[in-house]
């Protein structure tokens, strides 16, 4: 059985918002938290509960906000610290909640304390980063080239993980974990729901290891900051490399009083070999990643975040599903792939318009700092061309790019010069033109948001998987009570699909299809209340139909 705690967390639907490129209400070409009180009847209306911010705080903005120089302050350009108190209490009266980004592991080097550390290394903040004569490992930034930046001011060298105006704390120094403390206190108090924490896994080190993540007093940190009494009902989701359940309970089950739950990235491997290089591939790598996750959660009663897109990745429909003509399909399959599943639904912006990854002719299209550190490396082995393939393919502008909202001068997003082009596709894929389409994604996220609320199936149910892994489609179930729901996913190609049992006429169809048997479209997608039955709560491995006469799921 689920924790209470866990039970209330499943009924949140989450919209990311990356502000920069929502919607901007003062012309000055950046979005803004007034942009965002704008549009949350359209956010409402699609049946999300909370919302996610991408970080607003004060900063040089080298990493577009995940460089901080102030974290009880809000970036001019994004409003002021009234404009978010008004956005929590205009959330709050929706009943909808507000998570905010917490950036632990660094600050920029433009902090305060930072500036301190690097003129006194005696002072009280001397001790705040990792400070070394010689660098005392060889560890590479992730946004590549060294992690380690000598300071002339200090004469030291100190760590990066990040980009070089991005100076990793020392959380040895209890002071730095006291001052974080304080930080999710002054949100806290403020009104906040919950934080989005980056890179957890980072902010314990052990300098003698090959990386500087899950260092030895991880966990401990954590719990520092979120096993508080004052703190224990804020949802938390750390953005983590685990890849593990052993790990991943350590992080998340309930009595840990550590996080409530993670982002899992092993499943962003999709469609690429890295992640500036294509790799053919198909939803089914997607199917397998996230069916291993839904067995192994269920089986340790955690719950998982659902999602396939985020501010850093290029859109998973353009890698794995097809973004032209059959887009929509693609889209709305997708969708009921991952939000039907048990867990809570992170939607990013544009996915509910079936955004997809833009393309551009120059460089100078892009703004984002390690796609711009990428681009430089590339051109030491390949042609600007090939470079710039690459950059168009996994550039993390391809999920920055300003949301679409309608067909008028910058697609509605300012009145200004928006801070970086505009979507290549914005023409035809935009908020406007898609709700007025037949087939219309943000009318088909807006059906099964409905669908996933009102049931509790979809909520707290047992997940089981009818297809198999060879097959080139995913059935699953969700039962709870004496209800019983079955979603179907056809992959790339047309095939006939059978189900062991008999069910009422799809509720949730993208193709409008009214039986949930037979031929199936490339991308088509239902959802249909299961009848009377023989076992659809067996165990998924067993899938007795699926050993005894595999004809019943699939006719070829
Ligand atoms: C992960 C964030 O999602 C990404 O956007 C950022 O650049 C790095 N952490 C550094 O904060």
């Amino acid at each position: 059985m689920l924790c209470d705690k866990y039970r209330e967390y499943l009924n949140w639907t989450v919209y990311q918002i990356y502000p920069r490129s929502f919607m901007d209400s003062n012309g000055d070409g950046v979005g803004d938290i007034r942009g965002i009180l704008q549009k949350l009847d359209y956010l409402q209306a699609l049946g999300v509960n909370a919302l996610w911010l991408c970080p607003v705080y004060k900063s040089p903005n080298d990493d577009n906000g995940y460089d901080i120089s102030d974290y009880r302050d809000i970036r001019e350009d994004f409003g002021t610290l009234q404009d978010l108190d008004d956005l929590i209490a205009a959330l709050h009266q929706r009943g909808m909640k507000l998570i905010m980004d917490l950036v632990p592991n660094h600050t920029s080097t433009a902090h305060p304390w930072f500036r301190e550390s690097r003129e006194d290394r005696d002072g009280p903040y001397g001790d705040y980063y990792y400070w070394f004569d010689e660098p005392p490992n060889d560890w590479q930034s992730v946004f590549r080239g060294s992690a380690w930046e000598f300071d002339p001011v200090r004469g030291q060298y100190y760590l990066h993980s990040f980009a070089v105006s991005q100076a990793d704390l020392n959380w040895e120094n209890p002071r730095v974990r006291r001052e974080m403390a304080d930080i999710v206190d002054f949100w806290t108090a403020r009104g906040v729901d919950g934080f989005r924490v980056d890179v957890i896994d980072m902010i314990s080190k052990d300098l003698q290891k090959t990386r500087g993540t899950f260092g030895p007093r991880l966990h401990e940190y954590i719990r520092g900051l979120f096993g508080r009494e004052n703190v224990s009902k804020l949802f938390t989701v750390g953005e983590s490399g685990v890849n593990d359940m052993e790990e991943l309970i350590r992080h998340c089950a309930a009595e840990r009083k550590e996080l409530t739950t993670l982002f899992l990235f092993d499943h962003m491997g999709c469609g690429r070999a890295d992640k500036f290089t294509p790799k053919p591939d198909s939803l089914k790598t997607l199917r397998d990643r996230l069916v291993y996750w839904q067995e192994a959660a269920e089986k340790h009663d955690l719950i998982l975040t659902l999602f396939t897109d985020n501010h850093d990745q290029a859109p998973m429909i353009s890698r794995i599903a097809d973004d032209g003509e059959k887009r929509y399909e693609s889209a709305a399959a997708l969708a009921v792939m991952t939000y039907l599943l048990r867990g809570v639904p992170f939607i990013y912006q544009g996915q509910e318009i079936g955004t997809v990854s833009p393309r551009y002719d120059s460089i100078d299209d892009f703004d984002d700092v390690e796609t711009f550190n990428a681009y430089r490396e590339f051109l030491g082995t390949m042609t600007p061309e090939k470079a710039l393939e690459k950059i168009n393919f996994g550039s993390r502008d391809n999920a920055r790019r300003p949301i679409a909202w309608d067909g008028s001068a910058n697609f509605g997003f300012t009145t200004g010069t928006p801070w970086i082009p505009c979507h290549s596709r914005a023409g035809e894929i935009n908020a406007e033109k898609d709700l007025k389409a037949e087939k219309s994604v943000y009318r088909f996220y807006q059906a099964l948001l409905k669908l996933r609320a009102s049931h509790e199936a979809f909520i707290t149910g047992i997940t089981r998987v009818l297809s198999s892994p060879e097959d080139d489609f995913f059935v699953f179930t969700r039962a709870a009570g004496n209800e019983t729901w079955v979603a179907v996913i056809n992959f790339a190609n047309e095939q006939k699909i059978a189900l062991p049992f008999e069910c009422e006429a799809p509720v949730l169809a993208n193709l409008g299809r009214d039986t949930i048997g037979g031929v199936y479209a490339p991308y088509e997608c239902a959802v249909a209340k299961a009848g009377p039955m023989k076992s659809p709560m067996a165990r998924s491995q067993d899938r007795p139909w699926a050993n005894e006469d595999a004809s019943l799921m699939k006719t070829p």
